[in-house]
């Protein structure tokens, strides 16, 4: 029997349906609401508003739950490989084994971009912050495949753009790592995996031998599936948005970067350790810092702590404070800032207002220490999220495309001036 939600409104009375999803959570759909009553909604955030109906991923805040198209983030994580990961968020099931040989060797074969984008690399300045860098690259890629600029390409067509990005977004994300230290880029090696490959193009030296750590390859593995989706945050909602008006992916994945960028978003994990190198560099008192976040008088937020959604534990925050300890061990090396964050974390866990707001560490709190231990720099940080967030936003995309969703064009409440006449300068 279909549930339905009334409103009374001036003395009339409206009725809409409500549907509910798979994993029985429910919505009113005020599809009708304007037509009907002259009404809107308002939700600055969107923080009550469901802007879509998706298949990929399900989270539930309140008990810590993450799954990509039905497995376990645990599972994953454990279990499977990132390309593999990529290859069940954008096409829905899990890959054949020939599946996923033909979908990694697509890949593989699609890694070198144009010489001429070195020409775009080298206009940046060796300051330039690498997130910056990499979604100007990856908007270029509509200059050379201006095909991907008609919206009503075939879905082989699609499908070469999505292998492409999933492709090139490693090179590009290494030279812009090279752009910055002033280094020669490296081009791909097509005999490693998609970790290593990357691992060697943004550390490998002209002068020197490079030979990839597994140890750190796997890590890095287990992070990028970590990240690879996370239903409707802000950077998939601008993925999406600008995707409705038939832009191309290129234009459509560019525009999630930046959206990306944001220190409340993946810009997060690049703030944790500039947070965590400041509280170190001043002694190291977690209370004085964890005061410093409660006061509202005080900007200062505990970055890496919060989620619009997780009231829990993020689950992927406990993964990746599992995966610290061990790849620190295993690397041997000491961070003192992860006995910093360790200390903050019980301190905040154990703290009335970081209980009563439901404040726990998200992916991001951990992860930074993971990356610096990997020999990744701080700007490089949020590049790293992009580079495991990337199947996601595509699968996102291409789900809005496939259920031919209308463009975004919210409503809004007018606050303004009401009509005046012009009344000219000589005047005034
Ligand atoms: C990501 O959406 C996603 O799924 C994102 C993400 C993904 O995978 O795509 O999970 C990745 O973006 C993780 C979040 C990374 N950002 C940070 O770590 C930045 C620090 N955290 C916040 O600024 C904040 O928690 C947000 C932005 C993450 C969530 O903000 P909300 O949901 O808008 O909550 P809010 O700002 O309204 O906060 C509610 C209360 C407020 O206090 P009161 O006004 O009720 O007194 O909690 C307080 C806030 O001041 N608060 C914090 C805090 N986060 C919230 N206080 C101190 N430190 C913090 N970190």
């Amino acid at each position: 029997m279909s549930e339905s939600a009334k409103l009374s409104f001036k003395g009339q009375d409206y009725e809409f349906p409500v549907i509910t999803g798979t994993e029985n959570e429910s919505a009113i759909d005020i599809a009708k609401l304007r037509a009907s009553s002259g009404l809107i909604t308002l939700d600055p955030g969107y923080k009550n508003t469901g802007a879509t109906k998706s298949a990929i991923t399900f989270l539930d805040g309140e008990e810590g739950i993450l799954r990509y198209r039905g497995y376990r983030i645990e599972d994953l994580a454990e279990k499977s490989t990132f390309l593999e990961v990529s290859y069940l968020l954008i096409y829905g099931e899990l890959p054949t084994q020939a599946q996923y040989e033909d979908f990694s060797k697509e890949i593989t074969h699609h890694t070198l971009v144009h010489e001429d984008i070195k020409k775009i690399l080298e206009g940046f300045p060796s300051n330039a912050h690498p997130m910056g860098v990499l979604s100007s690259m990856i908007c270029a890629l509509t200059a050379f495949y201006p095909a991907s600029l008609n919206p009503n390409r075939s879905e082989e067509e699609v499908n070469l753009s999505i292998i492409r990005l999933i492709a090139k977004m490693p090179t590009f994300a290494a030279w812009a790592y090279k752009n910055e230290m002033g280094h020669p880029v490296n081009y791909p090696d097509n005999s490693l995996d998609y970790c290593s490959n990357f691992l060697k193009m943004m550390f490998a030296l002209p002068a020197e031998k490079y030979d990839v750590d597994p140890v750190v390859s796997a890590a890095l593995d287990k992070l990028l599936i970590l990240h690879a989706d996370h239903e409707q945050n802000c950077s998939t909602s601008t993925v999406r948005i600008v995707g409705s008006s038939q832009a191309s992916i290129y234009a459509s994945i560019s525009a999630g970067i930046n959206a990306l960028w944001g220190p409340l978003h993946g810009g997060a994990n690049q703030s944790v350790i500039e947070m965590l190198e400041a509280i170190k560099a001043d002694g190291g008192d977690a209370k004085k810092y964890l005061d410093k976040a409660k006061d509202k008088n005080d900007p200062f937020r505990l970055m890496g702590f919060g989620h619009r959604v997780y009231k829990n534990f993020d689950p992927r925050a406990k993964i990746i404070k599992k995966a610290a300890d061990d790849v620190l061990e295993k690397l041997g090396v000491n961070d003192p800032v992860l006995e910093i964050a360790k200390e903050l974390e019980h301190a905040a866990l154990n703290d009335q207002y970081f209980i009563d707001r439901q404040l726990y560490p998200n992916v991001d709190f951990y992860s930074g220490i993971i990356y610096r231990a990997l020999g990744i720099p701080t700007d490089m940080f949020t590049v790293m999220f992009a580079l495991g967030r990337l199947p996601g936003w595509i699968a996102q995309w291409k789900e809005m495309r496939e259920n031919g969703e209308p463009i975004g064009r919210p409503r809004q409440v007018y606050t303004g001036a009401n009509e005046r006449d012009y009344v000219s300068m000589n005047k005034r």
